[in-house]
């Protein structure tokens, strides 16, 4: 027969091995579905930082982007206002670059491997109206593909500093 404490003691173990059994249950169903436990963690300590989407993102990607690039450059290179600085230009090389210009200013995955704003604008003689009407141009275009009214108005304050080095007259 058993002692009070001998029964004691097999209680005792069988709770330390269920608590064991549980805990390891527990970080088993973390490791393996780590993005729910991770989702669960960042809930409970509110780190929206993890799956927030980048401001590229929230422009649409590659294909977003691309799409109001290219729309904006072609209206831009006919507008009457703009039009005159665009004369020579390979617009499908600027178009790529600035695509990929704003991809990195928006923190999407490119390196922007052109030149300088101020030295790629240098000699255009670009004017304060005609930097004002490629932003309304660049609003329209932004409008019509559907991006938010947040992430548009981001892109724009990223741009707005640049006029500095782009306006030169
Ligand atoms: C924030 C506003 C602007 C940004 C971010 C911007 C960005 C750029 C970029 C990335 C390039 C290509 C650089 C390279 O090839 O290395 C470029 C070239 C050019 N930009 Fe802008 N630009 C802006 C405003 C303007 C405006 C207002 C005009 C004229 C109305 C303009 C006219 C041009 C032209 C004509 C070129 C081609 C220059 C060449 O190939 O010789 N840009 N711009």
């Amino acid at each position: 027969m058993k002692t009070d404490i001998e029964g004691a003691i097999v209680t005792e173990q069988f709770l330390l091995r269920l608590t064991f059994i549980l805990i390891s249950r527990f970080l088993l169903m973390i490791s393996i579905n780590s993005r729910i436990g991770l989702f669960v963690f960042c809930t409970i300590a509110t780190c929206p930082a993890v799956f927030a989407e980048t401001l590229y993102e929230r422009l649409g990607g590659e294909k977003g982007v691309t799409q109001f690039v290219e729309q904006t450059i072609d209206l831009t290179a006919s507008d009457p206002v703009t039009k005159r600085s665009f004369d020579k230009v390979d617009l499908k090389k600027l178009k790529l670059k600035i695509a990929e210009h704003i991809c990195a200013l928006t923190d999407g995955p490119c390196k922007y491997t052109g030149d300088p704003m101020k030295i790629v604008h240098q000699g255009l003689d670009i004017t304060e109206a005609e930097f004002f009407a490629m932003v309304e141009i660049l609003r329209g275009t932004l409008n019509r593909s559907g991006v938010s009214e947040s992430a548009k108005n981001e892109l724009l304050r990223i741009l707005a500093p640049m006029k500095r080095d782009v306006v030169s007259k």
